[in-house]
C-alpha cells in the first residue's frame, strides 16, 4: 500500500483522527435506573449542556429505541439483554467517531450493564446510577405505567414483578429524590467534562 499518511493498516480513518478533528474524546455515559427515576430528563439536560459547550452528542433512550431499532424485543430478561447488547454495539460505533453517547436505559441487571461495559470497553464507559426509591418513582408515575403494572396490565414491569439490581460500583450516583434534576444534571456535567474534552 502507498504511504498515504493515514495510521495503521486500515483503509479508513482512525478514531484518533476523528477525535482530533472535533477535539473531544468519545465516551458513553450510561444512565441506569428505574422507570421514572429521571434518566430521560437528566440525559436531555446533559445533552443540552454539552451542546452549549460545542460538544457533539448522541442520545439513545429506551423509550425511543424500543419503537424503532429494537421494536422486535420484549421485556423478558432475554429481550432486555439483546436490547442492551445492540445499543452497546451501536454506541461503540459512535464512540469511534469521538462522539459523546448518552444512553438512558433501565438496564436492570448487573449482567446487562457488564455486557454493555465489555462491548464498549471499560475506559470509554461511564456508569451513572440514577437512584430513586421505587415508591417515589411510583408516585411520580409520569407515564402512568406503574398504575397499569399494579393492575397486572404490564407483566414483567421493572421494580414490580421484574428485578432491578442496584449498581454497587457505578462511577457516579445521582440521588434524584434528594436533588433537583438541574442539580443532578450539573453534578453529572462536572463529572463527565474532564473525561471528554481534549485540548
Ligand atoms: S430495559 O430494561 O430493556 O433497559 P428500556 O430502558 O429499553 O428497558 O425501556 C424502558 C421503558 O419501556 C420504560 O421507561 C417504559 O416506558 C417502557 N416499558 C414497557 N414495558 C416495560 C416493562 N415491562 N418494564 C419496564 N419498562 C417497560
Amino acid at each position: 500500500m502507498s504511504n498515504n499518511n493515514f495510521s495503521d493498516n486500515s483503509e479508513y480513518l482512525s478514531r484518533e483522527q476523528k477525535e482530533a478533528l472535533i477535539k473531544q474524546k468519545g465516551r458513553v455515559i450510561w444512565l441506569t435506573g428505574l422507570s421514572g427515576s429521571g434518566k430521560t430528563t437528566i440525559a436531555s439536560y446533559l445533552e443540552k449542556s454539552l451542546h452549549n459547550k460545542n460538544i457533539i452528542t448522541k442520545v439513545f433512550d429506551g423509550d425511543i429505541i424500543r419503537k424503532g431499532l429494537n421494536k422486535d424485543l420484549s421485556f423478558s430478561n432475554e429481550g432486555r439483554m439483546e436490547n442492551i447488547r445492540r445499543i452497546a454495539e451501536v454506541s461503540k460505533q459512535f464512540v469511534e467517531c469521538g462522539i459523546i453517547v448518552i444512553c438512558a436505559f433501565i438496564s436492570p441487571t448487573k449482567e446487562m450493564r457488564k455486557i454493555a461495559a465489555d462491548i464498549i470497553g471499560k475506559d470509554d464507559f461511564v456508569e451513572v446510577f440514577v437512584n430513586c426509591p421505587i415508591n417515589v418513582c411510583e408516585e411520580r408515575d409520569p407515564k402512568g405505567l406503574y398504575k397499569k403494572a399494579r393492575k397486572g396490565e404490564i407483566p414483567n414491569f421493572t421494580g414490580i414483578d421484574a428485578p432491578y439490581e442496584c449498581p454497587e460500583n457505578s462511577d457516579i450516583t445521582l440521588n434524584t429524590n434528594e436533588t433537583t434534576i438541574e442539580e443532578a444534571g450539573k453534578i453529572l456535567l462536572n463529572y463527565v467534562l474532564p473525561k471528554i474534552k481534549s485540548a
